[in-house]
C-alpha cells in the first residue's frame, strides 16, 4: 500500500517525506485556503514547491464544475510538473473530463466518491486513483471501510486497473483497516501516519532495555 500526506502544510509534507515512508501527496482546495495559499499563481507555485519536496504523485483539484473550464485547468495543472495527478469530482463533467484526460495521457484522481456505483463510473473513465472520503461516511453513520472492501471486490472481480486511494482519513485505525479492506493508497494527515507509532508497550520496553543497560555498563 502506498502512503500519501493529505495536506498543502510544507513542514508537514518535508516531515512525513523524512520518515521515508512518502509516496506522494494529495490536496484539495479546502487544504490549500487552510494554508492562506490564494490566486492563481500562488496556488501553481505551491504545487511546485510540493513537487520539489516529493518525489511522488502530487494531486492538484480543479476549481471549475464544467467540462470546458476542468479541461484547460488541468492541463495547466499538469503542466506543472510531470508528478501532478489532475483531480477532478464525481460529477457528470467531472467523469467526462477524467477520461477527456486519460485520452490525453493525464493522470488522474477521481474526488468525492461515496458509493460503489460512482468508483465503477470512474473507473469505466480510465481514472488512475479512485477516492472515497471513508471519514465523511463514517461520519453519516455509514461504514466507510466497507465501502473500500466492496470496491476492491468490484474492481478485482471486473479487472479495473483504477488504484483505491482511502481519503478522508481521521486516525490511525482507518489506516489499519483500509490496509486490510483493499486500499491501494491511504491519504493521510500527518497526526495519523505518526499515530500508527504508538504502542504504551514499546515505551515500556524500550525504558526497561535503557535501564537494564545503564545498570550492567554503570
Ligand atoms: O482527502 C480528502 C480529505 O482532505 C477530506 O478530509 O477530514 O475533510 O473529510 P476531511
Amino acid at each position: 500500500m502506498k502512503f500519501f500526506i493529505d495536506t498543502a502544510n510544507l513542514e508537514q509534507i518535508e516531515e512525513a517525506r523524512d520518515l521515508g515512508i512518502l509516496d506522494g501527496v494529495t490536496t484539495n482546495p479546502s487544504l490549500m485556503a487552510k494554508e492562506g495559499i490564494t490566486g492563481d499563481e500562488n496556488i501553481k507555485n505551491h504545487y511546485k514547491k510540493i513537487c520539489e519536496l516529493v518525489d511522488g504523485d502530487i494531486s492538484a483539484e480543479v476549481i471549475a464544475t464544467d467540462f470546458d473550464e476542468m479541461i484547460k485547468e488541468g492541463k495547466a495543472l499538469a503542466d506543472i510538473h510531470e508528478n501532478i495527478v489532475v483531480k477532478a469530482p464525481m460529477t457528470k463533467d467531472g467523469v467526462k473530463a477524467i477520461r477527456w484526460f486519460t485520452d490525453h495521457d493525464i493522470r488522474t484522481n477521481c474526488t468525492l466518491v461515496f458509493s460503489a456505483g460512482q468508483a465503477i463510473l470512474a473507473a469505466k473513465a480510465g481514472a488512475t486513483y479512485l477516492s472515497p472520503f471513508i471519514g465523511r461516511i463514517d461520519d453519516m453513520n455509514w461504514d466507510g471501510i466497507e465501502l473500500i472492501a466492496q470496491i476492491a471486490d468490484i474492481y478485482t472481480v471486473q479487472g479495473f486497473a483504477t488504484e483505491i486511494l482511502a481519503a478522508s482519513i481521521r486516525n490511525p485505525l482507518h489506516i489499519v483497516r483500509a490496509a486490510e479492506a483493499g486500499a491501494d493508497v491511504c491519504t493521510c494527515p500527518l497526526s495519523s501516519i505518526l499515530g500508527l507509532l504508538k504502542h504504551p508497550l514499546t515505551d515500556i520496553g524500550l525504558a526497561k532495555f535503557l535501564a537494564d543497560h545503564k545498570k550492567a555498563n554503570s
